[in-house]
């Protein structure tokens, strides 16, 4: 899409192989795609600070030129108008993510009806991931392996094992 500028806002606490795969799709169809971390002091007590997910970003998208990382607070078509951006891009992964992305979509519209939200589907096998599970079952002990990125791996492992290698599995395997 000639000229177009994208932003794919999200919390990405942290990020996964699903956001990646996204940005990767984005970024083929974009001219630029601005990966906008939402900066929310009212959510729920993040695991990762917004500077640690948007350096984990910065060093995961080096590949593609033509992406961006940033951060923003407040309404999200104020800042899109703020940047001059075009679309809005949001992954959905099964029917149930519609409803919701439905309702921003429609609200993000109402509120700025020259910027149109776009829909991409993330690769069928990274389909049921979600940063929350990836929270849950790294805390919980379980192993998250090709699920993120080994460098996102390693920050879980920092944060949540503060350095420690984790547990070991009967299989040998390191958490
Ligand atoms: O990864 P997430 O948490 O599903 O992303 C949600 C996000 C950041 C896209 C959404 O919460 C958002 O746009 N927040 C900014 C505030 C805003 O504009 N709210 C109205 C959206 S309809």
């Amino acid at each position: 899409m000639k000229g177009v500028i994208a932003i794919y806002p999200g919390s990405f606490d942290p990020p996964t192989n699903g956001h990646l795969d996204l940005i990767e799709r984005g970024s083929n169809i974009f001219a630029k795609l601005i990966v906008a971390v939402l900066r929310n002091p009212e959510k729920d007590s993040p695991l990762f600070t917004v500077e640690e997910r948007k350096q984990m970003l910065t060093a995961l998208t080096r590949p593609w030129k033509n992406v961006v990382i940033d951060s923003f607070e407040g309404l999200l078509v104020d800042y899109a108008r703020r940047l001059g951006a075009h679309a809005l891009l949001r992954g959905i992964r099964a029917i149930s993510d519609y409803e919701y992305e439905l309702q921003m979509a429609l609200m993000n519209r109402k509120l700025e009806p020259q910027l149109e939200t776009v829909f991409m589907l993330p690769a069928e096998k990274y389909s049921y991931l979600s940063s929350r599970l990836i929270k849950d079952v790294f805390q919980l002990g379980g192993s998250v392996r090709g699920l993120v990125p080994p460098l996102v791996e390693q920050k879980l492992h920092r944060k949540v094992n503060g350095g420690r290698p984790g547990l070991v599995r009967k299989t040998g395997e390191s958490l």
